[in-house]
């Protein structure tokens, strides 16, 4: 075998505990206009009947915005926009109509794809679409009446879940209908946020043109909590508006927004496959803000800490030691209580990092509060250019195991912690390369 299929071989099994989180999850996506006319898109539908291969649930929220615009300008009708949104005339409203229709016509051709030798062979994918929204007008605000500009007023939660249910992939077009039994034209990312919050989506991921959200230096931002999102500095503006998004969809209870590209063929399944991602995931826990400790915090992680240094699993720390070393701390806050903590020092001369004092209140057990604070100081330790992590334990080694570290000799150990290493507590001494 060559060594190329022994890789993918590997990646393949390294898959395994991502197919078996996400089978049966409900996923929301949000595919704007833009992303359905991109070369990329027939991937896109490819790895989306993965996806349903895998026992994923899957809603399609397609938008139409450009298809739109060329739509209005072919026939001559004024294009006119208020406060950002399109104000939708009788004349307009034609068509929007034609607009979503044949979108909506062209990606159930895609998804019925099966030729032989192609992605698609033998996925046998159901569609279904309907009145699942319903909507009212926008009104008149400032004086100007939007006519068939609306708002979200219901989803039917339950009539999309039942078709979930059954296996179908549900698939939204930016259009409501109302009691009146009119159309009307609704914003893309309003349905997003209603109806990923309505039938209890498990994730939504935003199409963007760019890999995720960058930070002012051009930097991707991996991810951030929703609390974090309105102090991030975004200048462009399709990516706020993602962003926008994924914080209403955060804050109506969908539990993780993630921000991925249409135009790279990889971003989708490498964003749910694999340990980084690709884009940028916004992750609801606005009760808990994951954040590097500050002076003022020595107080609550002593009171966290200290019942373990007193049984013996944790090394005592002082107050003084906790105060020079206090940055290298990161923590879990809940309601202002500290629930959780950890420390990264880095040794950069060996290019690795100690990882210390990992704790989370016995309160808050059994959430992998532990877990996550892991995950972010290794971001960190590999943000530091660090390459591996130790850990020195003497009662959490099976935990260690599980986080992905391997058992070392105490000789691997940077020569400067060798030096202090405390024989009587025996501690073994575990590395996971980043
Ligand atoms: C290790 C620790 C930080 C994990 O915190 P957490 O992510 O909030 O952990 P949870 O309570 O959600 O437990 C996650 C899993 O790890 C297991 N686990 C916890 N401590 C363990 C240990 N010492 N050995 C083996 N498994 C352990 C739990 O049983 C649970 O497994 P389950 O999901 O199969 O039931 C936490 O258990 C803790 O604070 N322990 C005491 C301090 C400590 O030992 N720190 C390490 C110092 S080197």
């Amino acid at each position: 075998m060559t060594t190329e299929s022994r890789s993918h071989i590997r990646w393949f099994r390294n898959t395994a505990p991502y197919i078996n989180a996400h089978r049966g999850k409900t996923f929301v996506l949000m595919l704007g206009g833009e992303a359905a006319r991109d070369p990329n898109f027939p991937n896109i539908i490819h790895d989306i009947a993965l996806l349903n291969s895998l026992g994923i649930r899957l809603v399609i929220l397609h938008g139409t915005r450009p298809q739109i615009a060329e739509r209005l300008a072919a026939a001559g009708v004024e294009d006119r926009y208020h406060n950002g949104v399109r104000v939708t005339g009788a004349d307009a409203m034609v068509h929007v109509k034609d607009a979503a229709g044949a979108l909506r016509v062209q990606i159930e051709a895609l998804l019925s794809m099966g030729l032989p030798n192609s992605p698609m062979q033998g996925s046998r994918m159901r569609v279904c679409s309907g009145n699942f929204i319903t909507a009212q007008p926008a009104g008149i605000v400032d004086g100007v009446d939007y006519h068939f500009t609306g708002r979200v007023r219901r989803v039917d939660a339950d009539a999309i879940n039942t078709h979930l249910e059954g296996g179908s992939i549900v698939l939204l077009s930016p259009l409501g209908y109302s009691p009146t039994g009119e159309v009307f034209n609704l914003s893309l990312e309003d349905i997003a946020v209603h109806a990923s919050a309505a039938i209890g989506a498990d994730k939504l991921l935003l199409f963007g043109a760019e890999a995720g959200i960058s930070d002012d230096d051009g930097a991707l931002i991996r991810q951030c909590a929703v609390g974090e999102v309105k102090d991030l500095a975004v200048g462009d503006a399709g990516q706020a508006a993602l962003l926008a998004t994924a914080r209403r969809a955060c804050q109506a209870g969908v539990p993780r927004c993630q921000i991925i590209s249409y135009r790279d063929d990889c971003a989708l399944l490498e964003e749910l496959f694999t340990h980084d991602g690709s884009g940028t995931l916004v992750a609801n826990d606005s009760y808990e803000q994951s954040r590097t400790a500050s002076i003022d915090d020595i107080g609550g992680i002593l009171e966290l800490i200290e019942p373990l240094e007193q049984s013996g699993v944790l090394l005592k720390r002082s107050r003084e030691l906790l105060e020079t070393e206090i940055r290298q701390f990161r923590l879990l806050e809940r309601d202002g209580r500290i629930i959780a903590c950890a420390a990264l020092y880095p040794f950069h001369d060996e290019a690795c990092g100690e990882l210390a004092c990992i704790v989370s209140h016995p309160d808050y057990r059994g959430a992998n509060r532990g877990q996550r604070l892991l995950e972010e100081l290794e971001q960190e330790a590999r943000r530091q250019g660090l390459t591996a992590v130790f850990v020195l334990t003497t009662q959490t080694a099976h935990w260690f195991i599980e986080q992905g570290f391997e058992e070392r000799s105490r000789d691997d150990l940077p020569g400067e912690r060798q030096a202090l290493y405390n024989l009587q507590r025996n501690s073994k001494v575990f590395f996971k390369t980043l």
